[in-house]
């Protein structure tokens, strides 16, 4: 079977699907890998790279001739209808967002793996490109605020005076909160945050942060995510963590919900009242801010409430790309590990009694299998039924 390594399409994307590492992987499983010449240059990885390692370099790939196709971001639905009925795909898929590929997808027949779906359990974690990447968006976040910082982060006891550690707070301690909180530390920052999920604070002090327990009950949903919190517990939460804010030199926010806008915890006020020259990171920007006013890729100075300076708040976009060379290394053996689960002497063959083969498909003979997505679809179209046949015990979280 013959697999193709996209050169992604969307500009400042700067990933890719396979590393030359990971097309050796491909090749011993048996497939026969083409990549696109140039996929892999913002990487590090030069077309004679990847023909070491074994892959035919082409100018651009038949679409229509491929067994597999693999990618980072999602595919324009032009991309999804030039492929051949029964071809597999592996990559990023945004589901809720990207409804019209979806749907090319389905009509097409294409067997479809989106890697937001990757089950989060242990056995999957090597597949878990949600993970790989947030881990680099969590280190990339506190380098963007230090670089802003009019200060240093860690103590310095010096001859000519000491200078306090800067003050972190980190708020969402998911992956990438906690991969913001160890980066921080090890910078020599003094980090403290706060997350809902009850298992939150154990996992802080496992980073070497102080945890902030507010009065706010704990918010839980199914399979260890977070569930949204009601307006008034919302507001409360704010008000509860204004007076952190108002000391941190550095505020980070991560939270988010799936399938939800990010929630916001920090309002305009909010910012004013901190010190002059602190610095706000919104790694959620994309997904509607934690802060409020972020814009994602923009710097905004907004002055403090006594007019003495300015806070920078900074809404991050694209920030696994803006680390091409480990976020690929990463996501590559995602996307190489997915398919090694599926292939048996070089056919890809997916089971579905294999719950995270299951879990993982977004489309499947003509059907949608992930339930909110088919149901999303089914409301865009104003069908009564949901786009094509969803597969029991395919309801993700997502
Ligand atoms: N393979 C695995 O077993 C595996 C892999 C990755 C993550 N996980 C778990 O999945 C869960 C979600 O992790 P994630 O990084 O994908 O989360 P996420 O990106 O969905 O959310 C980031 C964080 O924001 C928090 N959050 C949401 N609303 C908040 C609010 N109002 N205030 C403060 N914080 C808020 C969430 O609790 C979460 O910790 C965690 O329990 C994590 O340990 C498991």
């Amino acid at each position: 079977m013959k697999a193709g390594i996209a050169r992604e399409a969307l500009d400042g994307e700067r990933r890719v699907a396979a590393t030359p590492e990971t097309v050796k992987q491909l090749v011993g499983l048996g497939l026969a890998v083409e990549v696109e010449s140039g996929a892999g240059l913002a990487s590090g990885h030069s077309d004679d790279d990847y023909r070491s390692a074994g892959a035919s370099v082409v100018g651009s790939l038949d679409l229509g001739s491929l067994d597999v196709y693999c990618h980072v971001r999602p595919m324009d639905p032009t991309t999804a209808g030039a492929l051949r009925r029964g071809a597999v795909t592996v990559g990023l898929g945004s589901p809720s967002s990207e409804l019209p590929t979806v749907r090319a997808l389905a009509v097409g027949g294409i067997t479809s793996f989106a890697l937001e779906l990757v089950p989060r359990i242990s056995r999957a974690q090597s597949m878990d490109a949600l993970t790989s990447q947030a881990l680099v968006a969590g280190y990339r976040c506190v380098l963007e605020a230090a670089m802003r910082l009019p200060r240093f982060f860690p103590l310095y006891m010096t001859a000519a005076g000491t200078i306090p550690p800067a003050r972190v707070l980190v708020l969402g301690a998911g992956v990438a909160g906690l991969q913001a909180i160890g980066t921080a530390k090890r910078l020599g920052a003094r980090v403290s945050a706060n997350d809902i999920r009850p298992a939150s604070a154990d996992e802080v002090a496992s980073m070497g942060g102080t945890f902030i327990k507010l009065d706010l009950e704990t918010a839980e949903a199914s399979g260890g995510y977070a569930r949204e919190l009601s307006a008034d517990r919302g507001a409360l939460q704010r008000a509860l963590l204004t007076p952190h804010v108002a000391q941190a030199d550095v505020l980070i926010t991560t939270a988010a919900v799936p399938g939800r806008r990010a929630p916001l915890l920090v309002s305009r006020e909010m910012v004013q009242g901190m010190k002059p020259g602190a610095v706000v990171v919104d790694l959620a920007a994309e997904s509607g801010g934690n802060v409020e006013g972020s814009i994602p890729g923009q710097d905004i100075s907004i002055p403090t409430g006594d007019d003495q300076g300015t806070v920078t708040l900074v809404g991050m976009k694209d920030v696994a790309s803006a680390m091409p060379a480990d976020a690929s290394r990463l996501y590559a053996k995602n996307v190489a590990n997915l398919l090694a689960l599926m292939t048996r002497d070089g056919v890809v063959s997916p089971d579905f009694e294999d719950d995270v083969v299951a879990g993982t498909c977004l489309t499947h003979e003509g059907a949608v299998r992930h339930a909110p997505t088919a149901e999303a679809l089914a409301a865009l179209a104003g069908e009564t039924a949901p786009f094509g046949s969803i597969q029991p015990g395919t309801e993700g979280v997502r």
